[in-house]
Order: structure tokens, then sequence, then C-alpha cells
């Protein structure tokens, strides 16, 4: 299986979004299937897995860590093996302190939930505009420096927070939701990150399962935890006006001996070599599922034919985050023209690593 980078950083071609054990999608599972899932995933390949320290029941202060917990003791038997990334907030309550120290001790904190002596990937979950982004890559460069982390990483921002943050610290990852039906990205983030040797890691490929073609139109989303019922594009108004794009990956997923989620994620790795994404299941089959997209290749002509229809489709609603550097109310982005990956791919030039995801 080839391995895809995240600046020096060597991962899977697809990684595990571990979230939905913990926060977001509803009932969570019982602890020891959340950890068999883990072990499932890097059993079957994945190296590369992606948590936080807010990711716990409702977002509650009192739950933070719980995903890191899991995700800590699941990996205990390989640490060395994979790439662990998990990410700070910095609040409003914090603004105004020495940044270093209250940085490093949402690190430490994370890294006793995980069990471990470093981070592999360490983002600022959400950029604090009180906080200048550049003294937080200054902070996450000493981090660096020190072998508490290896590579850092921004989520949800801008080209341009993208290129000002690079010029402190060389980034490893931009995370950012991306999918099929939410595509604004494709302007200036990721051929900023392509430009710039960064990986960029989608949240929410399949766009909270939409893609999948298994969200129903009487969907349940009331449980208290579930974002589900705040994401437009799966109200069941839009649920009906997207049935075109979900039609259209079943009917490539029915030739291709494929699944309409192995679709969307292929899809993406056939038009960025610098993309990993990071579905999120609760359920451990459409864990492995959606990692055996990396055996799902489009040539030329299929893949051509894919853009074309996916540019022709409108889409109805939009994720519920606004697109990188905009208003979260911001209206949805258009499934605008992206620049020919072939153009930039060249440009993709993995920093060369120093320490190997492997355990030798
Ligand atoms: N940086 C950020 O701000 C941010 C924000 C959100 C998420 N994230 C990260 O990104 C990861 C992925 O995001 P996400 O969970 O929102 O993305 P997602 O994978 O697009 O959506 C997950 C939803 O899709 C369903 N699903 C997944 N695979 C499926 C399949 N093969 N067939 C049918 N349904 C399927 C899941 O249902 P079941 O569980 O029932 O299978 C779940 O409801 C998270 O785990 C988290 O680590 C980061």
């Amino acid at each position: 299986m080839e391995q895809r980078f995240l600046g020096p950083l060597a991962v899977s071609p697809i990684g595990m979004g571990c979230m939905g054990l913990s926060h977001g999608y509803g009932e969570i599972p019982d602890r020891a299937y959340a950890v068999a899932a883990i072990r499932k995933a890097y059993d079957f390949g994945c190296t590369f897995f992606d948590t936080a320290e807010a990711y716990g029941p409702r977002l509650l202060p009192e739950f933070r860590g719980h995903n890191e917990r899991i995700l800590g003791e699941a990996v205990a038997p390989f640490r060395d093996a994979v790439v662990l990334a998990t990410k700070l907030h910095l609040h409003d309550d914090e603004v105004g302190l020495p940044l270093y120290p209250t940085i490093r001790a949402h690190l430490d904190a994370s890294l006793r939930r995980l069990g471990t002596d470093r981070a592999d990937l360490y983002y600022l979950h959400r950029v604090n505009h009180r906080i200048p982004l550049e003294d937080v890559a200054e902070a996450m460069g000493r981090l660096i420096r020190e072998g508490l982390i290896r590579g850092w990483g921004l989520s949800q921002v801008s080209a341009e927070q993208i290129r000002a943050a690079h010029a402190v610290t060389p980034l490893a990852a931009v995370q950012s939701i991306y999918s099929m039906v939410e595509r604004g990205v494709e302007a200036e983030v990721i051929p900023c990150c392509l430009e710039n040797g960064i990986g960029f890691v989608p949240f929410s490929p399949i766009a909270s399962g939409l893609l999948s073609g298994k969200v129903g139109e009487g969907a349940d989303f009331s449980h208290a935890d579930d974002v589900r019922k705040y994401v437009p594009q799966l109200r069941p108004e839009n649920l009906g006006a997207n049935r075109p794009v979900v039609e259209l990956l079943a009917g490539l997923a029915a030739r291709k001996g494929a699944t309409p989620a192995q679709i969307a994620l292929a899809w993406m790795l056939r038009k960025w070599p610098n993309v990993v994404p990071i579905p999120g299941s609760k359920r451990q089959e459409r864990i492995l599922e959606n990692l055996g997209a990396w055996d799902v290749a489009f040539d030329d002509a299929e893949f051509a034919a894919l853009e074309r229809a996916l540019d022709a489709i409108p889409i109805h609603g939009h994720r519920g985050f606004g697109g990188a550097g905009k208003r979260r109310d911001a209206p949805p982005p258009r499934n605008k023209k992206a620049p020919d990956a072939r153009g930039v791919r060249g440009l993709f030039r993995p920093r060369p690593h120093s320490v190997s995801a492997s355990p030798s």
C-alpha cells in the first residue's frame, strides 16, 4: 500500500477519525468495542488516527479527553507504528496568558491521556482571533525542537493564514472540511498546501454519511449529542434535493464493485496527492469498508467523467461549517472549478522525514 506524507509524517492514505466514538453522532459505543474498532483498523493497515482534547460527550469540559483515552488504550500495543494526531483549543479565558506554557499544559494533558511521550501531529483546532497565529507557530516550533510533537497543523483556515503560519514554523498538515459536496477548499487551500509541501486532511469526507447513500429521509438525529441535526445538507428537503449526487455515486460504485462511500474517498485520493481523508464511523465493518477505498482506482476517463458529472450537480445546503476563512453562516460554496491538480502535483515534495512511522 502506498504511503502519503503529511509534511515529515508518513501515513496510510486513509486515516481513522475517532471523534464519533465519543461525540457528535448520537449514542456512543461501549469502550471495549471502540478500542477493538481502532485495533481492527490498525490490523487492516491504517497508521493514522485522529482525535482531539475536546472529543467527549457533548464536548462538555468534564468529558474532555474521553476520546484521547480510548485512542491511547487502543494503540498502546503498537504505539510506535502509528501517527497520532490530536488538537487543542485556545479558549478566550486563556487570551493574554503566556502562550508557550499555556499550549504546553494542553499538550501535557493530552499526552497523559494518550499514554505517550509525544504527539505526532498537534493541531490548533480553531484559530482564536485574539491570539496571533504567528505566536502559536513559534510555540509549536519550540515543541517540535523539544521532541514533544513531530509536526503541527491548523484546522479550518484560509490560504493566507496557512502562508503566515508556515513562514514561522513549517506546517505538516491542514485539516478542513472537504467532500464531494463541500468543495470550497479546492480553489485556494489545497493548492496552497500542495505548493508548500503541506498535507491536507479532509474531515467529514463522507459528508456526515450523506455520500454513503445510507442516510434516509426519516433519519432520527434527535439524540442530544448528534451534530447531524445542525447539518443543512441532511435536512429532509435537502436529502431529497441531493439525491442526484447520491445516485451518481451508487451507479459508479455498482460498476466498480465498490461502495458509494469508497467512491467518495477514492475520488479525493485520485484528485490530490497530498490528501489523507479521515472518515469516521462507530461501526467496525464500516471503518474497514472506508479504509478499503485505498484500493479503488479510477482510470483517466472514469475520473474525468466523474469530475464533469459532479461539476454539473447543484448541491443543496452545506455541512454546517462556513468554508475555510469564511463566516460560519456563509452560503455553501458552489462546486467551483479547481486548478488542475496535475499542474501542481510535481510541486509537492514531501520533506525528508527523520522519524519513521514503522516500529523499526
Ligand atoms: N477539525 C475539525 O474541526 C473536525 C470536525 C469534525 C470532524 N473532525 C474529524 O474528522 C473525522 C471524520 O469526520 P466525520 O465523522 O464528521 O465524517 P464522515 O466520515 O463524513 O461522517 C461520519 C458519519 O458518516 C457515517 N458513515 C461513515 N462511513 C460510512 C459508511 N461507509 N457507510 C455508511 N455510513 C457511514 C457514520 O455513521 P456510522 O457511525 O453509523 O457508521 C457517521 O454518521 C472525525 O472523526 C474527527 O476525527 C474534525
